[in-house]
C-alpha cells in the first residue's frame, strides 16, 4: 500500500492482546476456553487466549475452575501440580489454593504467611458442553451468555479445533453464506442452501447483531451473531450422516488463541429424541469409526494449500470445517482489510465491522461503550431451506 494513503480502519479490528481496545472489548464477555468432556475431574492444563497463558482444572466434584498459569511463589506452570479434592497444588514446593484463590496451605513456610498470597482465578462456568471463563474486569456478565435452544434434543459438541488465523476473519465468515454456494460445493452437504444466491441483510441488536438471508424463493434465513465472536445457525447434517438427526442448532464459537490463531468451539442442539436419538448416536458412532481413517483437519488443509491435493477431491468426516478453515486462514494470519473489494453481499461483514469499529474507537477514546444484553430465548434462528 502506498504510505500516502488514508488507512480504511484507524484502530486495530483484530487484535485482542491485553489493554488494546480489542483486547477490553473482548474481555467484557464469557469467552469459551474448554470442551468439558476434555476436562475430566483431577486433571489441569494449560490454556491459552486472547495472547496470555492460563490453567484450567477440574476438581475431585467436578467443578472446572480457570486460574492464572504461574503458582504466585515462584512462578511454576500450576498446570503441572496436583488436583486434591477441591484445590490445586503447585508441584514445586506445594502451595495449594482453592477455587476462590485463596492459598490454604504452604508446607516450608511460617504459619499464617499464606493469608498474604493468592493466585489470581477467574469466574468460571460450563454451557452446552463448553466452559467458559470470563477475563475482564469487575463483575461477570449475566451467565451463561446464551440460552440453550429451545425444544426437545440432544447437546452434541463437536470437538473443537484450532485454525492457524485471527479469529475476526472466521467470525467474519460465519456472516457470509454467500460463500457456502462456492467453499461447500465439494462434497454436497450443503447443496440445499446452495441453490442461488441468497441478498443479504444485517441489523444490530442489543445482544449482537441479525443476519438475513433472502432467497429467490421468498424463503429468509436467519442467523444470530451473539457478540463478541459467536454464531447460532441451523446448520445440515453432517458430511457422512445421510441426513440422519436433520439439521442441528450449530453454536459455533471463535476464541481467540492469539491475534495470529483461534480456536472453534462447536455445540450444537439435535432436534432427536427417543428411538430416533438412538438411530442418530448409532450412525454418529459409525462415522466416527470410519473417522479414524482421515488425517488431521490441518494436514489436509497444509496439503491443499500447496497443491497437493485439490480442493474438489477432499473427502473428510469434517469436511465443512476443512473446506472452511482452507479458505479463511488460507487469507493469512490476519486478513488484509486495508486491501479488499467488499461488496453487495458482504452486508453482514460490514455491519459487524462498523458496530466493532464504533465500539473500539470509544475504547480508544475514553468514551461510554454499549452495554451488551444477554440474549433472549425467544430469538432464534430460521433455517430458510
Ligand atoms: S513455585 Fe509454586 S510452590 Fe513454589
Ligand atoms: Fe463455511
Amino acid at each position: 500500500m502506498n504510505p500516502d494513503t488514508k488507512k480504511r480502519y484507524d484502530v486495530d479490528l483484530a487484535t485482542t492482546e491485553a489493554g488494546t481496545p480489542g483486547g477490553i472489548f473482548m474481555r467484557q464477555f464469557w469467552i469459551a476456553v474448554y470442551d468439558s468432556a476434555d476436562l475430566p475431574a483431577g486433571r489441569a492444563k494449560p490454556i491459552r487466549i486472547m495472547g496470555e497463558d492460563y490453567v484450567i482444572f477440574r476438581t475431585q466434584s467436578g467443578v472446572a475452575q480457570v486460574t492464572a498459569r504461574r503458582c504466585p511463589h515462584r512462578g511454576a506452570p500450576m498446570h503441572l501440580g496436583w488436583v486434591e479434592g477441591e484445590e490445586i497444588r503447585c508441584v514445586y514446593h506445594g502451595w495449594k489454593f482453592d477455587c476462590s484463590g485463596r492459598c490454604t496451605e504452604q508446607p516450608a513456610e511460617e504459619p499464617g504467611y499464606n493469608e498474604k498470597v493468592r493466585i489470581r482465578t477467574y469466574p468460571t462456568g460450563e454451557h452446552m458442553g463448553l466452559v467458559f471463563a470470563y477475563f475482564g474486569e469487575g463483575d461477570a456478565p449475566h451467565f451463561p451468555p446464551f440460552p440453550e435452544p429451545e425444544g426437545e434434543g440432544v447437546i452434541e459438541v463437536r470437538p473443537s479445533t484450532e485454525a492457524p488465523c485471527n479469529y475476526l476473519q472466521c467470525f467474519e465468515n460465519s456472516m457470509d453464506e454467500v460463500h457456502v454456494a462456492f467453499t461447500h460445493a465439494p462434497g454436497g452437504t450443503h447443496a440445499k442452501i446452495a441453490q442461488d444466491l441468497p441478498i443479504i441483510t444485517a441489523e444490530e441488536t442489543d445482544w449482537g447483531m441479525m443476519r438475513y438471508g433472502r432467497r429467490k424463493t421468498g424463503e429468509v434465513r436467519h442467523t444470530l451473531h451473539y457478540a463478541p465472536n459467536a454464531v447460532r445457525v441451523f446448520v445440515p447434517p453432517m458430511f457422512g450422516m445421510g441426513g440422519v438427526g436433520g439439521w442441528p442448532e450449530l453454536i459455533l464459537i471463535f476464541t481467540p488463541v492469539d491475534d495470529h490463531n483461534c480456536r472453534w468451539f462447536a455445540t450444537s442442539k439435535v432436534h432427536v429424541s427417543g428411538a430416533e436419538a438412538q438411530t442418530y448416536w448409532a450412525k454418529r458412532r459409525e462415522m466416527e469409526a470410519s473417522a479414524g481413517e482421515f488425517r488431521p483437519v490441518m494436514d489436509v488443509v497444509n496439503d491443499m494449500w500447496s497443491g497437493n491435493l485439490v480442493y474438489e477431491d477432499v473427502r473428510h468426516p469434517q469436511l465443512a470445517r476443512v473446506q472452511d478453515i482452507a479458505v479463511q486462514a488460507g487469507q493469512g494470519r490476519i486478513a488484509d482489510r486495508e486491501n479488499e473489494f467488499l461488496g453487495r453481499s458482504d452486508a453482514g461483514i460490514v455491519a459487524w465491522r462498523r458496530i466493532l469499529l464504533r465500539e473500539l474507537r470509544a475504547i480508544a477514546n475514553g468514551q461510554p461503550q454499549k452495554k451488551w444484553a444477554t440474549p433472549s430465548p425467544d430469538v432464534k434462528p430460521v433455517m430458510g431451506a
